[in-house]
């Protein structure tokens, strides 16, 4: 039996995915870049995956999997996993239109089914770790990982959050506590949600504790004039000044690397 948040962000995703998919073709459906976050920062900028040839990776809530379809022109096998059956359709649509085919899987994140020690990636842009748990998607993943494997993921920051509210645009003025962010709940009639965020020291005890040694945390800060999909030209002014959408970059302790203490 999967969680309230699981069942609510499911129902979600399966209602909205067209719309979704349809707001954000533009951004989307680029296969000539690999690119991160809400700004679509390119990868050869931000050198998060390096060289992911011939490597096994899992998109981590992958939803029409565009992301893990670049991924697999750079040579990676990729499966992608998602939640969400109609964002996975999707994905069939946006593999034609690249070309690419990748393996897909609709499963919960916060119970892979993949055995043990599968992956030497994982990584979503925006994807699970947004909607699940990370208190339960972070020992998955270290599961899933071979010894000294990465996880990347890029999601909304604490910043964001706190200066956001419950789903609104980003603004000058604190509108929720920092302390005790967890699960945040979002009733838009067109965003129904429940998302997940955590305070720094949270986010970094908790990969400690799951054998991960933090190699970065990259604040994506737009360029001046930039354009998004997702959010609107009145939010650019905030994201020059605070960091709207990071990516922890963590990798799993080798066998042969002292665990964190
Ligand atoms: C904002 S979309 C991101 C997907 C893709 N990276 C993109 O940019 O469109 C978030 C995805 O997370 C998926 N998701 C939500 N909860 C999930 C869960 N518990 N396990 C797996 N996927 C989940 C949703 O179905 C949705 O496709």
């Amino acid at each position: 039996m999967s969680s309230r948040h699981v069942r609510r962000n499911r129902e979600h995703w399966e209602r909205e995915s067209p719309a979704y998919q349809e707001r954000n073709r533009e951004q989307l459906n680029r296969f000539d870049r690999l690119g991160w976050g809400v700004w679509d920062i390119p990868e050869d900028e931000l050198d998060v995956l390096g060289d992911v040839a011939g490597l096994d990776v899992l998109e981590y809530g992958c939803g029409a999997c565009q992301s893990g379809i670049r991924v697999a022109m750079r040579g990676a096998r990729v499966v992608g996993l998602d939640v969400s059956a109609t964002q996975l359709r999707a994905g069939l649509v946006a593999m034609e239109a690249a070309g690419v085919r990748v393996s897909v899987v609709q499963a919960d994140g916060e119970r892979i089914p993949f055995r043990d020690e599968s992956f030497d990636l994982v990584f979503c842009d925006h994807g699970a770790m947004s909607f699940a748990d990370p208190r339960v998607c972070v020992p998955e993943v270290a599961r899933v990982l071979r010894p000294g494997g990465l996880f990347a993921f890029a999601m909304l920051t604490p910043w964001a959050w706190v200066a956001s509210g419950e789903g609104d645009a980003v603004g000058w003025e604190f509108r929720m506590p920092y302390f005790g962010l967890h699960a945040i709940d979002i009733d838009d009639p067109s965003w129904r949600t429940t998302e997940f965020q955590l305070t720094y020291g949270d986010w970094i005890r908790l990969f400690r504790a799951n054998g991960f040694v933090v190699e970065d945390l990259l604040e994506l800060r737009p360029r001046p004039g930039a354009v998004s999909t997702y959010v609107g030209p009145e939010e650019l002014p905030w994201a020059l000044d605070y960091p709207y959408d990071h990516i922890w970059k963590v990798r799993k302790v080798g066998a042969d690397a002292p665990p964190a203490r």
